[in-house]
């Protein structure tokens, strides 16, 4: 006997409602789904193509559909150009996926999806946005009042976007902090994907815990997420701000609630993440290779439960760091 749970069914079409499509299917992490869809997705003959900078789990997905022997093929993130030649190149492919991550994950950019989906049409491409960061902090909306936008119901919405060509996933294991995750998409895609998409079917699903911890995240989302955002933007704002003022290069064009602070080298990183925690500041460190060589960074990320005393502490052990002799401003 196989049955799901009817937390299940009503998760899936609680998410539907709230990023706006027809259904989704729950997975329990977004590395399954990009394992499972997107070689799915492409089959033996199709075409994957990968931005550079976008999450790694797509690059795995991507490899397993080059094994079954779909073409891979990459782009540097924004350069369009480049990416109109590969659609070009494989125009007369019906199975083309461009692959992005909707806000990337160490600076907290956000995806053009204004130019993707126009140059995504042109050429019948779908569009397959990794927004495990997005989902849950940015949504519909955008104003100066709640510049994140309203519901966290995604980058698609941040945009004011429709889903015609794209098949959105979020993640919960950031903005929800639970184990789960979902593709969001058409009733007749759901059926495929739950038929093709091999994960779905070997392997377990998503806890009951797991899923009461997003359940219960999705009802504050309703009473109190818009609020809770507009304050993370707030303490956000403060955050890249102190930094900047202490002479700190922070790689965050957006607001949104990833801050990374330029270091450099992987020595410097780790003896200023040391100095940090004895100043009862614990980041994330992000060395090469995660990052380029030359281009370590503290990565730092806000949470609507920070107090402002907490960002100004977290400045304060900054600025800590930046008179010590083994300032990251100064070349040794
Ligand atoms: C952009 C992005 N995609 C996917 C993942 C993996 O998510 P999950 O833990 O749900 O597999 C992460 C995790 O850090 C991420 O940052």
């Amino acid at each position: 006997l196989v049955a799901s749970p009817e937390i299940y069914n009503y998760l899936e079409e609680e998410i539907s409602n709230l990023v706006g499509t027809e259904a989704c299917v729950i997975f329990p992490t977004v590395t399954l789904i990009s394992i499972g869809v997107l070689p799915a997705f492409v089959g033996k003959t199709g075409v994957l193509i990968l931005d550079k900078s976008g999450h790694e789990t797509m690059y795995e997905g991507a490899k397993i559909a080059r094994d079954n022997g779909a073409t891979l093929e990459s782009f540097e993130k924004d350069d369009f150009s480049s990416l109109e030649e590969i659609l070009k190149k494989h125009e007369s492919n019906n199975r083309k996926v461009i692959m992005v991550d909707g806000v990337y994950s160490m600076t907290g950019d956000y995806a053009n999806l204004p130019k993707l989906v126009k140059l995504a049409k042109k050429y019948k491409a779908l569009i397959y946005i990794d927004d495990a960061h997005g989902f849950g902090v940015i949504g519909e909306n955008p104003t100066n009042e709640f510049p994140l936008g309203k519901k966290g119901n995604g980058i698609v919405k941040y945009f004011g976007m429709e889903y015609d060509n794209i098949i959105y996933v979020g993640g919960c294991s950031k903005a929800y902090s639970s184990l789960a995750a979902f593709v969001a998409c058409s009733k007749e895609m759901k059926t495929f994907i739950e038929a093709f998409a091999t994960p779905y079917d070997l392997s377990g699903p998503c806890p009951i815990a797991s899923l009461s911890t997003l359940l219960q995240g999705l009802n504050i989302n309703k009473e109190s997420g818009d609020n809770r955002r507009k304050k993370l933007f707030d303490l956000t704002s403060r955050a890249i701000n102190g930094l900047r003022g202490l002479g700190y290069d922070v790689l965050n064009k957006t607001g949104f609630p990833i801050i990374s602070v330029l270091i450099g080298d992987t020595e410097k990183l780790i003896k200023t993440a040391n100095m940090l925690f004895d100043e009862g500041i614990l980041v994330t460190v992000a060395p090469y290779p995660m990052v380029r060589k030359g281009e370590d960074v503290h990565r730092i990320t806000i949470t609507s439960a920070n107090t402002e005393d907490e960002v100004d502490k977290l400045i304060n052990a900054f600025s800590k760091v930046r008179v010590n002799k083994i300032d990251p401003l100064h070349q040794s």
